[in-house]
């Protein structure tokens, strides 16, 4: 937050009128949206670097000083003392619930945990091997198809689509999970149940539906989901908040989400991270080897899990994922030879002149693929599990953005650097 500036944009001679946008912590914002009708410039900023695509009260990244608040909560907080639902609550209606509202919106998952037969055929429609990221962002739009009470924008509406996307999204991904590895799909026990227990539950049981679970799987997925669920104008927000601009339903834009956040450089980053470790002790290279590849940028190498365009500096909840990790492989009594060498990579990286240099630190993704190896996920899981942290952000950032009256249909604009006016030529003489 800060003072007013003193800001004025003159083209030509032309004075472009420029107004302030004070924010309540972090960067203030200047609006110029008279630009393109008083000069016919338009703003250019690929990749939004440094565009504000609106205003939001959910969640603020101090990208600096490593701080991020969800309502004005830091993440560390949260993360020793909240669950899952909890969060969502704060998330999506902007406060902690009291004991009644908890027990209100758990309760009101907990009955609508069981998905569609319908849903279950379309999920066994899919080739076991496809990849679980393109079959969800399918199944989320599918719910919308299967619970139309629940597309619309009336508030009932939108509640009840709330529920409905925190319980099946779990169901749909524990089924993921259970037809990737040749398993019975098992039911739901609706109504009263731990949400994370019952999704743990429905991801590991035998066909007889029980599971010997660690309790330390129980809580470290707890505190995954909670440090996943929101992360402001992130793309897959940004996403969400684009295709529900044009007023298409909450099942679409969060679809649309699911797809944008399989991308590897988003958080298709922990599958990719995971991978990564494998290929360099399959190779054979040493750590040092393989950082300078990085460095000389041959074969387009990066550092997975790395860098981010908002941390100039540690990614708070990378250090939470790394200390749950050791707690979870000493509570299960593994030993992990890949975690050790990621601790040395993350070592050698934060003395190492290029990522100094770049400000290049570990992101949340770094260590979430091992704690989730541990936690006994196939690798191609991840990122769905990623998806089912984000799930209350999205839900958030949908609805703040239908109740603004601010908001207007997504539609950026370009400059145009394809051919001038040309007139057709007929195909036989074209060369
Ligand atoms: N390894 C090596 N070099 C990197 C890395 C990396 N992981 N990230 C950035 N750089 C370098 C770039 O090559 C560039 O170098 P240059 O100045 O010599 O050209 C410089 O740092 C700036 O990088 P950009 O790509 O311009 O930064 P941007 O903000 O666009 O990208 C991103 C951010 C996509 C996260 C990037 O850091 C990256 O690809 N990281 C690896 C993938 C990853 O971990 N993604 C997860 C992000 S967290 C999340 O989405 C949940």
């Amino acid at each position: 937050m800060g003072k007013a500036v003193d800001a004025r944009l003159i083209v030509d001679g032309t004075e472009v009128p420029v107004s302030f946008v004070e924010a309540r912590l972090g960067n203030d914002g200047l609006s110029m949206e008279t630009l393109l009708k008083k000069t016919g410039l338009v703003n250019v900023d690929p990749g939004f670097m440094n565009t504000a695509s609106c205003t939001s009260a959910i969640t603020f990244i101090d990208g600096d000083e490593g701080i991020l608040m969800y309502r004005g909560y830091p993440i560390e907080e949260l993360a020793a003392r909240s669950t899952f639902l909890e969060t969502a609550h704060l998330l999506i209606y902007g406060e902690l619930p009291t004991r009644d509202l908890l027990n209100s919106l758990e309760n009101r998952v907990a009955r609508h945990i069981q998905v569609h037969d319908g849903i279950k055929a379309f999920l066994n429609a899919f080739p076991r091997d496809a990849h679980p990221m393109s079959v969800l962002s399918g199944a989320v739009s599918a719910l919308g198809a299967f619970y139309p009470e629940s597309i619309g924008h009336e508030e009932n509406e939108i509640e009840l689509a709330t529920v409905l996307l925190l319980a099946k999204t779990a169901t749909v991904i524990a089924y993921l999970q259970r037809r990737a590895m040749g398993l019975d799909l098992i039911e739901p026990k609706k109504g009263g149940t731990d949400y994370v227990e019952e999704f743990l539950r429905l991801t590991f049981a035998d066909s007889d539906g029980h599971c010997d679970l660690d309790p330390a799987v129980r809580q470290a997925m707890d505190l995954l989901l909670v440090l996943h669920a929101d992360h402001e104008q992130n793309c897959s927000t940004s996403t969400v908040r684009m295709v529900g601009s044009s007023q298409a339903s909450i099942y679409a834009s969060i679809a649309a989400g699911v797809g944008a956040l399989s991308g590897p450089l988003h958080g298709g980053a922990n599958e990719a991270t995971l991978r990564m470790f494998d290929d360099i002790i399959a190779s054979g290279d040493t750590i040092e080897r393989f950082v300078e590849k990085v460095k000389s940028k041959s074969d387009g190498a990066r550092l997975m899990g790395f860098g981010h365009r908002v941390y100039k500096n540690f990614d708070p909840r990378c250090t939470v994922v790394k200390q749950a990790t050791d707690q979870v492989l000493t509570a299960l009594g593994l030993s992990s030879e890949v975690f050790d060498m990621a601790k040395r990579l993350e070592e050698i990286a934060l003395h190492d002149e290029y990522f100094i240099e770049r400000k290049l630190y570990p992101n949340v993704d770094f260590y979430s693929g091992l704690i989730y190896k541990a936690m006994g996920f196939p690798t191609p899981m991840f990122t769905p599990l990623f998806a089912l942290g984000r799930i209350p952000g999205w839900i958030a950032h949908w609805r703040e953005m239908v109740g603004d009256p601010t908001t207007k249909i997504g539609r950026p604009r370009q400059v145009y650097i394809g051919e001038a006016e040309r007139s057709y030529v007929p195909i036989e003489e074209r060369r």
